[in-house]
């Protein structure tokens, strides 16, 4: 089956002019010259267009901030992206020390951060609170008296929020569902009342916020409203019983067009939030959105060449130098991604299984594709600008790829290809 049905989604930064993709004003062809394949390549223009189309939806029409954005940069870490990001405007939700650092060595508020993750250790938690973070998301009552103990040995409070499990099916796939009762994530919803009760009466413990996140790639607004209305029955309750709430952490989610998906327009989806929680009488909540996909899925392409054209018996596979160590993620969730020749050829079309050199059959990036393409030819694997290169390893030794960013007419090498020596440069063989 060929899948010419599905149609590309539609991109800011890259365009195909007259049979030549380009970044913004380079030639993507050029950049796999110059840098070598695998190659990220990420648009700024991109990037920025649609951090400022979010921001917009999160200002009213006089002017009035309803929501703060805080990029979940689990999506794509990469320095250069963060501190685009943070210049901005935007603040950050965290999910390890290891994000932590990056959004201190570009310099972020720490008033900006929110620190998430369903198992911080206590050093995790110590950074967090020595970093001075604006809150830390509570996934367990017993995170909550971790907490607790390593605020009193560092004699300072910890505002924190409880993540709620509002149990709400997300609709997307199940691997990035993460609000139903059967999930790991955050506090089951019966449990939520009785630990802010626990919360409110611990020594070192603000209460500051009230949190969920219900998953990823989540293409309609409805289920987000579910999850609004039960965190908001939540909220009323606790006004009731004196336990304020001050900010309301809605998640992130949002998901991005690989092609076939049709997402909700950025500001009827922020209006449509927005609006329910004023029309429930908590306008007055501070709202925090945590976007990771929706900023920087479309705002990269990941570059590669042809080795080989190899028919088979049952498919034809087309075999490049990328592979699941550099996206994992149509192995993982047989996710679908665009994938374009990046110079158009007078060839034959012939439909491939587009593959990479990974001992592994779940190593594919592409299924059933129709193209004209010889070896040698450059691809452009469309939508991997989020949890692509975050998600890469380095199996079958294979080195991590490098990234660009291109600026109008400038591509800047934001992280270099890791050398075949940096590989193992932190092994050693046992002595003689
Ligand atoms: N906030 C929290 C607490 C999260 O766990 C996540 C994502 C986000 C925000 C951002 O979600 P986004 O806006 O990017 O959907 N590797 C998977 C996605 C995993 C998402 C994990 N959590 C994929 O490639 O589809």
């Amino acid at each position: 089956m060929t899948r010419t049905a599905i149609p590309l989604p539609h991109l800011i930064g890259f365009t195909d002019r007259g049979g030549n993709w380009y970044a913004e004003e380079v030639p993507l062809a050029q950049l796999a010259k110059e840098f070598g394949t695998p190659l990220y390549v990420y648009s700024k223009k991109a990037l920025t267009e649609a951090y400022q189309a979010y921001d917009r939806a999160c200002i009213d029409a006089t002017g009035k901030r309803r929501a703060r954005i805080h990029y979940a940069m689990k999506a794509n870490s990469n320095l250069a992206v963060i501190d685009c990001l943070r210049q901005l405007g935007s603040g950050f939700d965290l999910v390890s020390g290891g994000e932590l650092a990056r959004a201190l060595a570009i310099g972020a508020d720490p008033q900006s951060l929110v620190f998430a993750g369903v198992g911080k250790s206590a050093d995790e938690i110590a950074q967090a609170l020595k970093a001075g973070v604006k809150c830390i998301n509570v996934e367990s009552i017993s995170e909550l008296h971790k907490i607790n103990r390593v605020a009193k040995e560092l004699h300072c409070r910890a505002p924190i929020s409880l993540r709620v499990n509002p149990d709400v099916d997300a609709q997307t796939h199940p691997y990035i569902s993460t609000g139903l009762k059967g999930n790991k994530f955050g506090i089951a919803y019966h449990e939520v009342l009785k630990t802010y009760r626990e919360a409110a009466l611990l020594s070192q413990i603000d209460v500051v916020g009230i949190d969920c996140h219900i998953g990823s790639q989540i293409t309609t607004t409805s289920p987000y409203l579910d999850a609004v209305d039960k965190v908001l029955d939540l909220v009323a309750q606790l006004k009731k019983e004196g336990i304020e709430i001050h900010h309301l952490d809605l998640g992130g989610g949002l998901g991005i067009s690989y092609g076939a998906e049709c997402p909700p327009d950025i500001t009827e989806f922020t209006n449509a939030l927005l609006n329910r929680v004023a029309e429930r009488g908590f306008g007055y909540l501070d709202l925090v959105l945590e976007p990771g996909r929706s900023l920087v899925g479309n705002a990269g392409v990941l570059l590669t060449q042809v080795e080989y054209l190899k028919p088979g018996v049952e498919k034809n596979f087309c075999i490049v130098d990328a592979a699941m160590t550099e996206l994992m993620r149509p192995a993982l969730y047989e996710a679908y991604h665009g994938i374009v020749p990046v110079q158009t050829k007078a060839v034959e079309n012939v439909t491939y299984d587009i593959v990479g050199p990974v001992c592994e059959s779940g190593d594919w990036l592409g299924k059933d594709r129709s193209l004209a393409v010889e070896e040698g030819d450059l691809l452009a694997i469309l939508s991997a600008g989020a949890y692509g290169f975050v998600m890469a390893s380095n199996y079958n030794t294979r080195p991590k790829p490098a990234e660009i960013m291109v600026d109008g007419n400038k591509a800047f090498l934001i992280r270099a290809r890791e050398k075949m020596v940096d590989l193992f440069a932190n092994e050693t063989v046992l002595p003689k």
